[in-house]
């Protein structure tokens, strides 16, 4: 058997990881569900969850996948056995799910950045923007394309393998993106009437938390660390032995938070700034960011590039999502790595049809009150606590000292935390998660 392929180095491990991490859920999912969901109470929740049950469950799963050096499902059985290989095969099947969806979103993006060199947005007039978009998403020809040609993309990393194709990408691309989004923010809070954004987005009004704010937030935070599906326990399985687990965990944790917090004040102090709807739903970003662009000067070119790095970071996430499916191909099933890619890629495309012509081209794909996409992004906000939720179970009470034990490499890095770490996975985190899906259903 061949030696399982290794990252190349800590940042690259940690920018991959983070690559995955930060992705459409920060820049297009967070803003939209933070303005639906009533702002700074939204923002509050979710960061609780992030520092209660994230940065633990982040720190177990690379532990798992680096002790294992195997896919989920791999991984699972190794340790345990019985039933557990069962959250591994919930993994998968969420990958699937999520990536179904993912092209479609991160396909708008490839449009966008046509439409920005085109000059097709240069406008501040709202109404024509969200005209423009709305066309493009309802159409039944190029949704499809679009999400097809970054299916593609995807595969395209993913056959290259960890180091040359996955690791490579990310070194470069995360940091520009991130310098990208500091100017807009700069941009977006200085724009005149951005105060009443900033407000909305920084001062929570704890009257607007229902149950189901309580289930998009938790469902946000474990969307946007990666985390619930196995994706981080993928990554870590590429880990090499003497990696020092609990600094690159927070560090991936950090970024990702921080490049949310920057696409909501990216965002919403424009969408006040231009008296645009915080709840608009998901076109949110889409039709916001072009007023912005027509108002910064060479915004032609700040847009272009935007959205390049937007499908970029969008590519590096929809590559851990299909990582994990094709791991567990080429592990289990044994397939070769371009079997397996191209199988899953088809299974994704066709998945992802009712959800690329539920946006107006097939109107039955609408019911309850929304789009079969939007069901699927909803889907994800349970499946994927759920997965955390047994994760930290298997954890705590399975694995226990054990994994403790290779967090620390074998008391080699210290790990302080580790008492409260095994007690956030045994307690904490499965009553906590517990609560939160139960109360979103009441
Ligand atoms: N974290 C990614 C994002 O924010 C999405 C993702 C979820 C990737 C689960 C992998 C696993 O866009």
């Amino acid at each position: 058997m061949q030696a399982r392929e290794n990252w190349g180095s800590r940042f690259g491990f940690v920018m991959a990881a983070a690559g995955s991490a930060v992705g459409l859920g920060n820049i297009w999912k967070f803003p939209y569900v933070t303005g639906e969901n009533g702002g700074g109470a939204f923002l509050l929740l979710y960061l609780a969850f992030i520092l209660i049950f994230g940065v633990s469950l982040v720190m177990a799963e690379m532990a798992i996948g680096r002790m294992t050096q195997k896919n989920p499902v791999g991984a699972f059985k190794a340790l345990a056995g019985g039933a557990w290989p069962l959250v591994g095969y919930l993994g998968v099947a969420t990958g699937f799910i999520i990536l179904s969806f993912y092209i479609v979103i991160a396909g708008w993006t490839v449009a966008y950045m046509v439409f920005m060199l085109s000059g097709e947005l240069a406008t501040t007039d709202s109404s024509q923007i969200a005209n423009t978009f709305t066309t493009l998403i309802g159409g039944s020809f190029w949704p499809v394309a679009l999400a097809v040609i970054f299916m593609l993309a995807t595969c395209g990393v993913v056959i290259g393998g960890i180091g040359k194709g996955i690791e490579r990408a990310s070194r470069i691309l995360m940091p520009a993106l991130f310098v990208m989004l500091i100017l807009l923010v700069i941009r977006s809070v200085t724009l005149p009437g951005a105060q009443e954004g900033l407000a909305f987005y920084l001062v929570p009004d704890f009257s607007k938390i229902t149950g189901s704010t309580l289930t998009a937030a938790i469902g946000q935070a474990f969307f946007s660390l990666s985390l619930g599906m196995g994706a981080l326990i993928t990554y870590g399985s590429y880990l090499s032995r003497h990696e020092r687990l609990p600094g690159s965990a927070f560090m991936v944790v950090g970024l990702d938070t921080l490049v949310a917090i920057l696409a909501g004040l990216m965002i919403l102090p424009a969408v006040f700034a231009y008296q645009l709807d915080p709840g608009a739903g998901p076109g949110l970003t889409f039709i916001t960011l072009p007023v912005v662009f027509a108002q910064m000067p060479a915004g032609t070119i700040f847009g272009f590039v935007f959205f390049a790095l937007l499908f970029v970071a969008a590519l590096t996430s929809a590559v851990s999502l299909l990582e994990v499916v094709v791991a567990w191909l080429v592990d289990e099933k044994g397939m070769s790595r371009k079997s397996a890619v191209l199988t899953a890629a088809l299974v994704c495309i066709a998945l992802g049809l009712p959800s690329a012509l539920s946006q107006g081209a097939v109107d039955s794909l609408v019911f309850g009150g929304q789009s079969f996409l939007d069901w699927a992004a909803q889907l994800t906000d349970i499946l994927l606590p759920l997965g955390g939720f047994f994760t930290a179970l298997f954890v705590g009470w399975v694995m226990g000292p054990r994994l403790v034990d290779e967090i620390s490499n074998q008391g080699e890095v210290p790990f302080k935390l580790a008492g409260l770490w095994l007690f956030v996975c045994r307690f904490i985190a499965p009553l906590g998660i517990a609560w939160v899906l139960i109360a979103g259903f009441l």
